[in-house]
């Protein structure tokens, strides 16, 4: 069941961009959705109303102390017609953890995953319908007392905007570059690494930034105590094939619990494979590709679902993982993904939830 919220349409509808020139993030639909906090009074005036500016004073604290945390989801536009959210209800739950870590009241799981629903619907002209690319659905929640004094406010922000994107590499799946830096260090345990705060994001882009210069793409971010285990990569969870078995670093604290990560591990053991979340060190790694037994390498996030991975630096040395190109399994699991997003592959653990679109008048 779908709440009813308040809404205010738009009276001057933007022109919708071709799906063919879609570029991740850059255009927004007509609406979005809006929620309000203060203590005492808690989370009230759900609402969905024109795409519009935000108006803050210069001294709201989120612009000053970066008490802000967000999601990421997609909506999926399939052959059959239909709509569908892909793990709606996690994304949700997922964006009340990285409230509790930044002591922000989390509003309510269920009315975020309404939220989502409700504004997909609003804006379904605008869910893209070319395969590969999608509605991504950001829901962001802000700090708005207006105040420098450093403590967590007494007001927030809940606001979901929505984006046409296409595939996250114009190439659709193409193998990246890494580079592993022990020169910059994403998160430590007790910090902020496994919640979507929008301050680990800050804190990725000198080291991002120093990977495109050296002619790499993504960082391979090692952990931040002995710079030797690796933890992510760029703003992805990451996965290698090592001899039979899938390895992909555990949430001990300093790692985002990827939807994606959880989804491809699910389908991995589905699929009676060996998989392993343990600590795995950039020098095991280097090994491995050395001696033939590292095959296959990708990153897991909802933007681009299953990022090949064909080139790793460390410490000076390029090495090619696998033949350099998009391995077999990667393939495969993108292709697995990707079809239960578009409902083209069957649903076994239900993850998908279909947007009920409002009968024109
Ligand atoms: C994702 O892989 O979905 C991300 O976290 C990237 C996003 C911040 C654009």
């Amino acid at each position: 069941m779908t709440a009813s919220f308040s809404t205010t349409l738009t009276r001057t509808p933007k022109p919708r961009p071709d799906d063919a020139a879609l570029i991740f993030g850059k255009s927004f639909t007509d609406h979005m959705f809006l929620m309000d906090y203060e203590d005492g009074k808690g989370w009230h005036d759900p609402r969905i109303v024109p795409y519009a500016p935000l108006v803050l004073d210069p001294a709201t604290t989120v612009l000053h102390y970066a008490q802000a945390v967000f999601d990421g989801l997609k909506a999926f536009r399939g052959p059959d017609g239909a709509i569908r959210l892909f793990r709606a209800q996690r994304h949700a739950e997922r964006l009340g953890k990285s409230c509790a870590g930044l002591c922000i009241p989390a509003p309510d799981a269920e009315l975020v995953r309404q939220s989502f629903e409700a504004l997909v619907a609003v804006d379904h002209e605008w869910v893209p319908r070319t395969q590969g690319t999608a509605l991504y659905i950001r829901p962001i929640v802000i700090a708005t007392d207006v105040m420098l004094g450093v403590h967590p406010s007494h007001r927030y922000t809940y606001f979901v905007i929505c984006s046409p994107v296409g595939a996250y590499y114009k190439e659709g799946v193409k193998p990246v570059r890494i580079l592993a830096t022990d020169t910059h260090v994403r998160a430590v345990q007790g910090g902020l690494g496994e919640l979507k705060a929008a301050a680990n994001y800050a804190a990725s882009l000198a080291a991002q930034q120093e990977a495109e210069r050296q002619g790499y793409t993504q960082v391979l971010w090692l952990d931040g105590v002995e710079r030797r285990w690796i933890d992510e990569v760029g703003t992805m969870n990451i996965m290698m094939r090592i001899g039979d078995e899938v390895v992909t670093p555990p949430l001990a604290g300093t790692i985002l619990d990827g939807v994606t990560r959880n989804s491809i591990l699910t389908l991995l053991r589905d699929w009676g494979m060996a998989v392993s979340e343990r600590r795995v060190s950039i020098e095991e790694v280097m090994q491995a590709g050395r001696d033939g037994t590292l095959t296959e390498m990708w990153g897991t996030g909802t933007a681009a679902v299953v990022s090949p991975i064909g080139e790793l630096g460390y410490k000076g040395e390029r090495m090619r993982i696998g033949d350099g190109n998009t391995g077999a399994l990667t393939r495969k699991l993108y292709d697995a993904i990707v079809g239960i997003q578009y409902g083209t592959a069957p649903d076994p653990h239900g993850w998908t939830s279909t947007v009920q679109v409002p009968v024109e008048a």
